[in-house]
This record gives structure tokens, C-alpha cells and sequence, in this order.
């Protein structure tokens, strides 16, 4: 595989917050095209690493690179177009609760300044029945709308600028397994629609077999292994042994 298939690189990241060291010379490459799902305990240090990945905050030692360019070195200009190259949904949803639906999409795209009123409604409605939500829906506030909905509309908003790169932080957390199982299923229409590339975090066993090409394995500070589901199986620690258990019960169960 060469490097130019990797949309990011992570090579040697530390991350220590006092005397807590939370990443210990961690590696990873995420394959351009590929879903690759994030694992790791509670505390591991996954939100972490995709806050990293994303510029959002920068590690204490080691090298990011995003779109084949190392994010700490670029000046403000390349940082914000980079910055439009990526969606983000974040664990807690993070909508700005004052703003309703259609103001919390058009946000990204305001930020812009490249599109008129005309476009930015354009461009929300097709965000909105992208994510499969009405456009009745557009003048609800985060307060009016159910779980699953304000995942949705936060997918929305991380898809405004059409993105090449999806980061999700536990996609379907909170959410009843039928609602879980349709954000999985609208996340793999709209992957296949628009060819991104998704990197997700999650704890939920069904999510993880629903739409994964890669698991990457966070434990003992770094990754351990970065492998397709099957392969799993052969990673020799506890928690990648106790994790494929699950999913192997769960990919019995789906073929
Ligand atoms: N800015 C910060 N200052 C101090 N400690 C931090 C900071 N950010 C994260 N941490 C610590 O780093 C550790 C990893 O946190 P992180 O949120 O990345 O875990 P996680 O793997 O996403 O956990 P979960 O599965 O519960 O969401 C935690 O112990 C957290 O308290
Ligand atoms: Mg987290």
C-alpha cells in the first residue's frame, strides 16, 4: 500500500496531560476510502486522537498528517482549507442550541462567505433530505428534536461542505437499536453516494460490524493492531481477544 492511499498518518504521537501519559508513541495510517473504526476502553484516549486528527488540539511529541500535509506546520489560510475538507460529529452532538436546524447546517457554509441566501437554502434542503430528515424540520430547535434526529442534523452540518473525510465520535450512542441501525444504514448510503472516507468511534458492537473495512485497536496508550474484523482474532491481547469474541458472535449471526 502506498503512502499516497493514507488520507491521514499518525506517526509516534505522545500525548500526556501532567503526569498522565495518554498516547505513548502511537502509529496509525487511515486508508483513503476505507471505514475504519476506532475501539478502545472508556478513557483510552480515542476522542483524544480525533481531536488530533482534526486539528483541534495538537499532541505533546510526534507528527499528524492530514490530506498529505502536517497540520501543525500549516499557516491559517491552508489550516482553514484543510479544515474544509472534513466533517465532524462529536460525541455530545454540539449543536449550537439558540440556532434551529436549518441555522445549525448553514453555519459551515456561512463561515464560507462564498454562497448567497439562495444557495445556502439549496444547499441545507439537500443536506436535510440527504440525512433523511423533512424540510418542515429545518425550523425545529435542538431542544424540539429527538435523539436521532439531532444526530442526524449534526451529520448534516458535518456534510455541508461536502467533506472528504468523515470523523464520527460514537455515532449511535444513546440511540434505541433500531434507531442505530438506521443511522448505520444512512451513513453507509451516504458514504457510498459521496466515496468518503469515515472514521468512527464506538462501543456498540452492531455498529462496528454494520459498516467497518478496518478496526484500529487503542489499548495500553498506542495502537495495538490495525486489521479487517476477521483478522482480529489472531491480535494476541486481552482486549482485542475479548472484543473479537462479540463481534465474531455478531458476524455469525449476519452471514
Ligand atoms: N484537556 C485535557 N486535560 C486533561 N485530561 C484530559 C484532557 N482531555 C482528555 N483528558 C483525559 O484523557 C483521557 C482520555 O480521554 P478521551 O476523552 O480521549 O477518552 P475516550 O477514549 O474517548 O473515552 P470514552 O470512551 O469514555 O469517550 C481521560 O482520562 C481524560 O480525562
Ligand atoms: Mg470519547
Amino acid at each position: 500500500m502506498s503512502e499516497k492511499s493514507l488520507i491521514c498518518e499518525i506517526n509516534g504521537v505522545w500525548t500526556q496531560y501532567g503526569s498522565t501519559v495518554i498516547h505513548r508513541d502511537l502509529n496509525l495510517g487511515i486508508r483513503t476510502g476505507e471505514v475504519t473504526a476506532m475501539v478502545g476502553g472508556s478513557g483510552s484516549g480515542k476522542t483524544t486522537l480525533l481531536r488530533h486528527i482534526i486539528g483541534l488540539t495538537s499532541p505533546s511529541r510526534g507528527e499528524i498528517n492530514l490530506f498529505g500535509a502536517n497540520l501543525a506546520l500549516l499557516d491559517r489560510d491552508a489550516a482553514r482549507q484543510a479544515r474544509n475538507r472534513f466533517g465532524m460529529l462529536f460525541q455530545q452532538g454540539a449543536l449550537f442550541s439558540a440556532l434551529s436546524v436549518y441555522e445549525n447546517i448553514a453555519f459551515p457554509l456561512r463561515e464560507l462567505r462564498q454562497f448567497d441566501e439562495e444557495a445556502i437554502h439549496l444547499l441545507v434542503m439537500h443536506k436535510l433530505t440527504l440525512v433523511e430528515l423533512e424540510p418542515k424540520h429545518a425550523w425545529l430547535l435542538p431542544s424540539q428534536l429527538s435523539g436521532g434526529m439531532i444526530k442526524r442534523v449534526a451529520l448534516a452540518r458535518a456534510l455541508a461542505l461536502e467533506p472528504e473525510l468523515l470523523v464520527l465520535d460514537e455515532p449511535t450512542a444513546g440511540l434505541d437499536p433500531d434507531r442505530s441501525e438506521m443511522f448505520v444504514r444512512l451513513i453507509k448510503s451516504i458514504r457510498k453516494q459521496l466515496g468518503l472516507t469515515v472514521i468512527f468511534v464506538t462501543h456498540d458492537l452492531d455498529t462496528l460490524v454494520g459498516m467497518t473495512d478496518r478496526v484500529a485497536v487503542l489499548a495500553d496508550q498506542h495502537i495495538i493492531a490495525s486489521c479487517s474484523l476477521p483478522e482480529l482474532a489472531n491480535v494476541d491481547h486481552p482486549f482485542a481477544q475479548n472484543f473479537f469474541k462479540g463481534v465474531s458472535e455478531r458476524l455469525e449471526r449476519t452471514e
